[in-house]
Formats: C-alpha cells, sequence, structure tokens
C-alpha cells in the first residue's frame, strides 16, 4: 500500500497517454499552443504498462486514463485491455471529451474499461464551438449516444462552470442529463496555466442549492467513482448531479491520487510542482524493485493540498500537460 506523510493512502493513478487534443478548451490549452512533447519523449504503451503493474503491486486499485485527448493517440484499446488484464487492478477508466468515442466506444467497452467520464460544457453548438475552439457538439453527442449503446455504465459528463460563459446552461445541462442517465458533474474550473487564469469560476454552493430546489435533489448514498466529486440524487435515486469544487470547498484532506504524464513525469498534485522524472529509470534498465522504490520515494513528496485560492498564478503547466 502507497501512503504519504500526511497520512492518505493513494490507491488511484491517473495515466495521461498524450499531451494533445483535437480540441482547445479554453480552461486547458491556449489555441496557439505550440509546447507538445516529441513523440520519441512519449512513454511507449509498454513502458506506460510497465509503471501501471508497479503501481497495482503497491496498491494501486483504480486507473484512469487521460490525455490531452487519449483517442488522439492510437491503439488505446490494446494498451487499455493489457492494463484490465492486471490482477488487483479493480477499476480501469476513461476521460475522453467524446469526439472520436464514436468509432472506438465498442473496442474500448471489449477491452474492459469500466466507466467513462466525458467533457461536455454546453447543449449550445454556438456556445460550445466557443468554448472549444471547433464545432464539437454533434460529434460529442454521436460519441455518447455510441458509449451508452456499447454498455459502459456509469457515464459522466464533465462541466466545467464558468461565469458568464455557460452558467445559464447549468440547469437545461441537468435535465438532459437526469432524461438521458447520465451523471453530471459541475466542476469549479481551475487556473492552471495562463488559460484558466483568464476564466471567472464559478462558486458551485449556489447553484447546487438552486438545483436542489428545481430537482428535489437528496444526500446520494452509493459511492460513485473514486474522485472528488461530492454527489446528491434525484428522490427516485435514479440520477445523481456530483459538484467538484476545488476552489470554495477543497478535498485535498482526502486526495488519493498522482498523475502520470505522457513524458513519464509523476506529478504528486495538480496544483503544486512536485513531481519525479520516471522515464530516464525506464530507458536505463532500472529492475522493477528500482522503479517501485522511485515510487514510493515519490509519494513522499505528495504535499497537503493546493495554492489555487492563495496563488492562483502559480501553476504555469497546462491542464493538457499534467492531465486532467
Ligand atoms: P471518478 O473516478 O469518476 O470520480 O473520476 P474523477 O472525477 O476523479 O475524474 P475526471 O477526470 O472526470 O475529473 C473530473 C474533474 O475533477 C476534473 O476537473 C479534474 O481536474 C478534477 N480533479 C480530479 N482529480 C482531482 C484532484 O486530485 N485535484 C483537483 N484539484 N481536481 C481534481
Ligand atoms: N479546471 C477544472 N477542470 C478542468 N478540466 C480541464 N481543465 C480544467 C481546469 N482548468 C476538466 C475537464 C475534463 C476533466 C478531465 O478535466 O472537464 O473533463
Ligand atoms: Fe490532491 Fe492536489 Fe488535487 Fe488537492 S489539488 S486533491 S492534493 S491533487
Amino acid at each position: 500500500m502507497l501512503s504519504d506523510r500526511h497520512g492518505r493512502t493513494v490507491d488511484y493513478l491517473r495515466v495521461s497517454v498524450t499531451d494533445r487534443c483535437d480540441l482547445r478548451c479554453t480552461y486547458c490549452m491556449p489555441q496557439d499552443y505550440r509546447g507538445f512533447e516529441n513523440p520519441p519523449d512519449w512513454l511507449t504503451y509498454e513502458e506506460i504498462e510497465r509503471v501501471v503493474a508497479a503501481f497495482v503491486r503497491l496498491g494501486t486499485r483504480r486507473v484512469r486514463l487521460t490525455g490531452g485527448e487519449p483517442l488522439t493517440r492510437g491503439g488505446l484499446a490494446g494498451l487499455a485491455a493489457r492494463l484490465a488484464a492486471l490482477p488487483g487492478l479493480d477499476d480501469l477508466s476513461l476521460s475522453t471529451n467524446a469526439t472520436r468515442l464514436a468509432r472506438h466506444a465498442p473496442a474500448l467497452r471489449a477491452a474492459g474499461i469500466d466507466r467513462i467520464n466525458v467533457s461536455l460544457d454546453s447543449l449550445d453548438r454556438t456556445c460550445m464551438a466557443g468554448i472549444t475552439g471547433r464545432d464539437s457538439l454533434p460529434a460529442i453527442l454521436a460519441g455518447l449516444a455510441a458509449a451508452q449503446e456499447a454498455g459502459f455504465d456509469p457515464i459522466k459528463i464533465n462541466m466545467v462552470a464558468m461565469k458568464g460563459v455557460n452558467e445559464h446552461e447549468i440547469e437545461p445541462m441537468a435535465a438532459f442529463c437526469i432524461e438521458r442517465g447520465f451523471i453530471l458533474r459541475l466542476i469549479e474550473v481551475m487556473p492552471m496555466g495562463a488559460t484558466g487564469q483568464g476564466t471567472d469560476w464559478l462558486p458551485l454552493g449556489p447553484v447546487r442549492e438552486r438545483l436542489v430546489e428545481r430537482f428535489g435533489l437528496l444526500p446520494q448514498a452509493r459511492e460513485l467513482g473514486g474522485g472528488p466529486a461530492r454527489y446528491l440524487a434525484t428522490p427516485d435515486g435514479r440520477a445523481s448531479i456530483g459538484f467538484i469544487t476545488p476552489l470554495s470547498q477543497h478535498f485535498c484532506a482526502t486526495c488519493n491520487r498522482v498523475r502520470l504524464a505522457v513524458d513519464g513525469t509523476l506529478y504528486m498534485c495538480l496544483g503544486q510542482e512536485q513531481s519525479v522524472p520516471l522515464r530516464p529509470l525506464l530507458r536505463s534498465g532500472a529492475s522493477d524493485a528500482a522503479l517501485e522504490a522511485a515510487i514510493r520515494a515519490a509519494i513522499e513528496l505528495k504535499p497537503l493540498q493546493h495554492d489555487f485560492n492563495r496563488q492562483p498564478g502559480k501553476i504555469v503547466r497546462f491542464m493538457s500537460q499534467t492531465g486532467g
């Protein structure tokens, strides 16, 4: 089991398979971003599998594939199948923007991905084009339909709530998700790199109150994943809405995760700089024991919490670099 200096168990690894994306969401990556990693510096799928296997031997139970957009890298279902076969891994999930999901959903499901989270910030085509920098809504809706058809359950919708941008679309989105059986999660936008800083975050407390009133939401008894969302349920218990509030009510005291970036850097926190490069170890013939020792030493560096509220300009790397 991996534990940090603050008494937290780390059993959730998030693996970014690429820092590239076919969209340019305003809170994630600048329109003209050019700082991508070179493919020779990407961990190969074999190297990723080796790191994940080491984490699983050390007690990791959950793995989430992220990006960038993970489906822009070919062969993802093959990687997923190899990870799903690791004994001891209970939960393999994917975060995607869904633009390519219509094509890939059946293969990903067959490979053993249990559940997926999809970014969708608006149901208005023009608004979505403004946020993502592309006319993305039709492909995303097709991707969502294909994911349901392929049997993913649950499917969560991540909606980053931004003041004056999509706040008026929260209620229609909630109604859509309740009707379709998606779990909606509303998210306060974090200042990551220059992008997140320019966007006004929307405190979710008052939004939550409005939704409780409109939909009669009640406390959610079931556990719905391994992440930081706090959930409410509809009175019939069939639908849930989660609130991810890194700024108004952060959840660092129960943080259970670290992130592996595509270049093999292990980041200890979304909102801090502590990191350890694993690629040099992987490419210098290090033993499994040495890899495990490096992971244990890295977890020692895990900070107590982020500093987004006190130092909003502190983190200069973009979300697309760390993995969401
Ligand atoms: P589940 O296992 O389904 O609960 O996944 P998740 O909510 O952990 O993953 P997802 O990739 O869908 O992330 C949803 C939102 O939560 C994104 O905005 C993430 O950046 C944010 N998030 C996830 N983990 C952390 C974290 O450790 N710290 C902070 N500050 N935000 C996080
Ligand atoms: N703040 C909060 N959430 C973000 N995401 C991407 N960038 C940010 C940010 N700056 C979310 C997207 C995606 C998830 C993995 O991370 O909604 O679904
Ligand atoms: Fe964990 Fe850092 Fe996220 Fe807090 S900000 S929950 S410590 S990763």
